[in-house]
């Protein structure tokens, strides 16, 4: 790997050009689109959504009386309760506090239980709960739900006939699994013919599979980073690779979400400074970012990172967990999608939960550093392989993106995901959601903001035959609750106009319809 130039020239960061001030010659400001409005900042990170003041103040309210309620109950209760004064208690206050007076309220909003695949139609087991959402007894009804809620971007997690032939011979051949890490004879032919797949449709020389995506990241960084390491991270990066980098040697410095001035800032300090105590320089810088941001539907603007690192000599590391086979003409993720050339990055991690329909993860790279990860990272030597069955199901998945069975299906469902995601980004925007993301982007999230309609909304549409993912405070702001749809090349057309009518519905019920009002300024 490069290592990081001694030192960088210690000039400051050249100010951005302004633009021209003559009323003649500056062009008409175009206005953002309704739905994406958007507020700029001053250190030139990119525009943040702009969350109008009444918003703000009734989403704080909500969350006020929910406490403050939580708080009475807890009071009164506390006053009727022993204590045992010998133990201390098991979980955080603040924690057991938000779990018991917010979360339980609204928790038949997830964690459902399905008994089908998670295709297009998905089915929702009912259930009720008669003490409040502390326990639920199922009713024995299934609800058959369309399906925005699972990452089944190109449809394999359907019965493909072609696909579930193979993965039951496999099925037959290997059993469920491995019973042995990969440096224990848990190394099926089938995974090593995924990762020599794997790698080349990547654009790189080798890769690892591991048997989980989180774990990929939780255990593949700790194998890369040592403490010479400085990571630095988009601040919205995914959990496993928050978690992975904090288990790591390397230490870590975090970069507001697609800000590049502050990426840029980060490295030329991290350049001039040093490591902590010693000022040694560091052995490399390495940017953490993912290809599609899932909590926000932005797909990575690849080019101004890669000029970054080329200027600095960084090292790049882009999670692809959710644009792998879902962008890019061809499906090879985000630097298919932006014309960037993946040699230009160092490494590639992915999953196969998503595009794939299986499970697992993979990291493709050098092959020195394949080499490294199987004798270095704790997934290779002392987790159990991927099982083969499941590398069977990428691998044909794989496969068929490629046109390697010899039909077009492929090509055919990357299309239909990009035609399918603009359709319905568009038709959100139309119904009067305020939606985040990008154009072709499968996830497709759409506010919801205030805490009680986060609950309404979701419930709203399982009434409706719709199932969707909901997502609030601690994983988002607590501002930016929100719905995220996920929509798959397996939709057709009617699906999502079913989809459309009965969210037009729930937005009517739970007020939602924030870009219509004149008072969400
Ligand atoms: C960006 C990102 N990386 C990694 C993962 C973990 O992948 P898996 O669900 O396959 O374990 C996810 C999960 O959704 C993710 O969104």
């Amino acid at each position: 790997m490069p290592r990081a130039p001694a030192r960088a020239a210690a000039s400051p960061t050249s100010p951005a050009p302004r633009a021209a001030t003559s009323p003649t010659a500056a062009p008409k400001p175009e206005k953002p689109p309704k739905a994406v409005a958007k507020a700029s900042s001053p250190d030139g990170a990119p525009p943040r959504h702009h969350i109008a003041a009444f918003i703000q103040f009734t989403t704080y309210c909500s969350y006020a009386i929910l406490m403050f309620f939580g708080y009475v109950r807890d009071f009164v209760e506390r006053l009727s309760r022993k204590r045992d004064p010998d133990y201390a208690p098991l979980v955080r206050d603040w924690d057991d506090f938000f779990t018991r007076r917010l979360y339980y309220r609204v928790r038949d909003c997830w964690n459902r239980p399905v008994n089908t695949r998670a295709g297009r139609v998905i089915g929702v087991m009912e259930r009720v709960s008669k003490d409040f959402n502390y326990t639920f007894e199922f009713t024995g009804r299934t609800i058959p739900c369309i399906n925005l809620a699972s990452y089944n971007y190109l449809g394999f997690s359907e019965d493909v006939p072609a696909v579930t032939e193979q993965v039951l011979a496999n099925l037959d051949q290997f059993g469920v699994a491995a019973c042995a890490s990969p440096a224990e004879c848990g190394r099926s032919t089938t995974l090593t013919e995924l990762e020599t797949e794997i790698a080349r449709f990547a654009g790189k020389e080798a890769a690892c599979v591991y048997a989980m995506g989180f774990v990929t990241n939780f255990s593949g960084l700790p194998g890369l980073f040592d403490k010479e390491t400085l990571v630095i991270s988009d601040s919205l990066n995914h959990a496993s690779l928050v978690a992975g980098v904090r288990v790591s040697d390397g230490r870590v410095k975090v970069f507001p979400h697609n800000n590049m001035r502050a990426l840029e800032r980060i490295i030329r300090q991290a350049i001039i400074e040093g490591q902590p105590r010693t000022h040694r320089a560091w052995a490399r810088l390495v940017i953490v970012v993912e290809g599609i941001y899932s909590m926000e539907g932005d797909i990575l603007d690849l080019a101004p990172i890669i000029a970054l690192k080329k200027k600095y000599r960084c090292l790049l590391y882009i999670d692809e967990a959710h644009s792998i086979g879902a962008i890019g003409a061809t499906g090879r993720g985000v630097c298919d999608y932006r014309g960037v050339d993946p040699r230009d990055v160092d490494i590639l991690m992915g999953t196969f939960t998503k595009s794939f329909g299986s499970i697992g993860g993979y990291i493709a790279c050098d092959k020195r550093v394949a080499d490294h990860l199987r004798t270095h990272c704790g997934a290779s030597i002392h987790g159990d392989s991927l099982h083969s069955a499941a590398c069977q199901q990428a691998l044909s998945a794989l496969r068929i993106m490629q046109g390697l069975d010899g039909t077009t299906i492929g090509r055919q469902r990357i299309a239909q995901l990009a035609d399918n995601a603009k359709y319905f980004r568009e038709q959100l925007i139309r119904l009067g959601m305020t939606v985040y993301g990008e154009g072709e982007s499968p996830v497709i999230p759409a506010m919801l903001y205030n805490p009680a309609k986060v609950s309404k909304f979701s419930r709203e549409l399982l009434k409706r035959n719709v199932a969707v993912v909901v997502v609030g405070y601690p994983a988002t702001p607590l501002l930016e609750a929100r719905v995220r749809f996920c929509v798959s090349a397996a939709h057709t057309r009617a699906d999502l106009d079913r989809c459309l009518q009965a969210i037009d519905e729930a937005i009517g019920e739970a007020c939602v319809r924030f870009e219509r009002k004149w008072w969400f300024v």
